[in-house]
């Protein structure tokens, strides 16, 4: 595994000593040492503001050039579909890039090792790097940025990074909030982002005094590696910190991004796309990789190693929050579980589509779902559409590992948990690490990786039928 980042630099240095130089010179906060341990920060903060700050337009353009290469990302609403607070269009069409001289159908006829050889993988179904390997960490979406501002005061714009995504390509935001203890309220956000400011006159009345003490902890801003109060911050000022619904905006994603904590060295985290906490309490695995057996141990865990760093050690140097399980941790798990996900009003008490109110194309596409497409073999209906295991997909048939994006290596991800297709349409972008835009995305991704051949009109009504659910 060492050896294709090593094989990588070696090459670009054997070019000559003035490419290394310039290498370096470009982006010279390099990735750190391939330890477990991050080390510790060697200047003073003013001087890495000053470097983070005039490397971030190169850092940016880099990253826009790879997701123009990639993707499509213009605006294209589907017509008639909106996600559920009714006020953000679902986006259409399928927005990977396919590589010349190639069509969908072609690609899909081919065998893994062809596409493998000839290079033929789409750029867009490999992991998606974050805006800047070196550093990760947490980013948050510009709306969220300035709502938090707006209400609260504190700054989650970071000096040396921005968002990278735009915003038709993300869930609507605030995003409404469904309760499973008051089915009949509908959205209770009242159209506003729940902040520390808020909660109590939005949820007074409604929830329980425990559920209401576990929601004040989870709008409580702790230490987190970039916002903080050291040298070792990306944040202008000294920061009390983040929450954890600033990444789960009134419990829905936002979209924020982060590395995983599950792997080192640093070339090889994967991108972290920020999960929906909806339909949590009918989930048994929790995160992507960690397999986590309760909403309790997750809430403990995500700020005992300042969210999602999976070091407890820089952690603890810039002030841990260690909640107490009885008093606390339990609250917040009570909070998180009674969130329901959006209605779906065409489902019926076994999760399948009622015919009485679906269309011909909606029912066409859930019968592919069951049948040739499989897609029931994982996502099953009975159980939220998930099967609560992880799956190795191996994408890595397809493509040649160990290539590098943007300082990330690209390797096998290796199993993930199933997560659910439940209010999917409200969660762009999709997969773990946010790698495709849209539904039609990831049917041709599912297309490919599973081998089940469907047709054009076959992957136009899985579409329409994703976004019944
Ligand atoms: C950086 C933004 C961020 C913050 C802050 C954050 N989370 Fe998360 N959360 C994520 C991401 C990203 C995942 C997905 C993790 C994965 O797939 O491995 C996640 C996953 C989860 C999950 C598991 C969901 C699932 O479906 O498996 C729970 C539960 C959760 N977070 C609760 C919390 C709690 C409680 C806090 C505060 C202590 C918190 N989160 C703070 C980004 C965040
Ligand atoms: C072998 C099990 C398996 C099968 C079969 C399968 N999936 Fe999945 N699905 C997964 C896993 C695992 C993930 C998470 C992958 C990741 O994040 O890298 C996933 C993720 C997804 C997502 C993105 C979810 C999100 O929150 O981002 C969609 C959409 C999806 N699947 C649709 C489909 C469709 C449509 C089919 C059938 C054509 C299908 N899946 C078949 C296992 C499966």
């Amino acid at each position: 595994m060492f050896r294709y980042k090593r094989s990588f630099i070696l090459a670009a240095c054997s070019i000559g000593a003035g490419f290394c130089v310039f290498a370096v010179g470009a982006f010279s906060d390099p990735l750190p040492p391939d330890t477990t341990y991050r080390p510790l920060p060697t200047m003073p903060f003013s001087d890495a503001r000053r470097i983070d700050e005039a490397q971030k337009p190169d850092v940016m353009k880099r990253q826009q050039d790879l997701l123009q290469r990639r993707y499509d990302l213009s605006d294209k609403p589907m017509p008639g579909a909106m996600m559920s607070g009714g006020m953000k269009p679902v986006q259409a069409d399928i927005r990977v890039r396919l590589p010349a001289g190639v069509t969908w159908g072609e690609l899909a006829e081919m065998k893994p090792a062809e596409i493998k050889q000839k290079n033929l993988l789409p750029e867009g179904f490999l992991p998606l790097p974050h805006v800047k390997q070196a550093t990760g960490g947490q980013v948050f979406p510009n709306r969220q940025i300035d709502e938090i501002h707006a209400q609260e005061m504190r700054d989650l714009r970071r000096f040396d990074v921005d968002f990278d995504l735009p915003d038709n390509l993300t869930p609507e935001f605030p995003p409404p909030i469904f309760l499973t203890t008051h089915p009949e309220l509908g959205d209770v956000s009242r159209g506003q982002l729940l902040t520390i400011k808020n909660f109590y006159e939005i949820m007074n009345g409604i929830v329980t005094p425990v559920q209401m003490e576990g929601l004040r902890l989870l709008l409580t801003p702790f230490p987190q590696e970039e916002f903080n109060q050291t040298e070792d911050r990306k944040v202008a000022d000294q920061s009390t910190g983040v929450a954890c619904l600033d990444c789960h905006s009134n419990f829905h994603t936002n979209a924020a991004f982060h590395l995983t904590p599950d792997v080192r060295p640093q070339a090889d985290r994967f991108r972290l796309d920020s999960t929906s906490l909806r339909g949590l309490f009918n989930q048994q695995i929790h995160g992507s990789k960690r397999s986590l057996r309760s909403v309790e141990d997750f809430s403990e865990f995500e700020q005992r190693t300042a969210y999602f760093n999976g070091d407890h050690v820089s952690a603890t140097r810039k002030g841990a929050n260690l909640p107490d399980r009885t008093n606390q941790v339990a609250m917040m798990a009570q909070m998180q579980n009674i969130i329901d996900f959006p209605p779906a009003p065409k489902l019926d008490v076994f999760g399948r589509l009622d015919p009485e109110l679906a269309t011909p194309q909606e029912l066409s596409g859930e019968r592919i779902f069951m049948g040739k497409g499989r897609c029931a073999d994982c996502h099953v209906p009975q159980t939220q559409f998930m099967d609560n295991d992880m799956h190795d997909l191996k994408l890595e048939r397809f493509y040649k590992i160990g290539q590098v994006f943007n300082d990330f290596v690209a390797l096998p991800d290796g199993p993930i948990k199933t997560f659910t297709l439940r209010g999917i349409k409200d969660s762009p972008p999709y997969l773990h690490d946010g790698r495709l835009m849209t539904l039609a995305d990831t049917v041709e991704f599912f297309n490919l990786v599973l081998g089940v051949k469907l047709n054009e009109q076959e992957k136009k009504d899985l579409v329409a039928y994703l976004v019944t659910l």
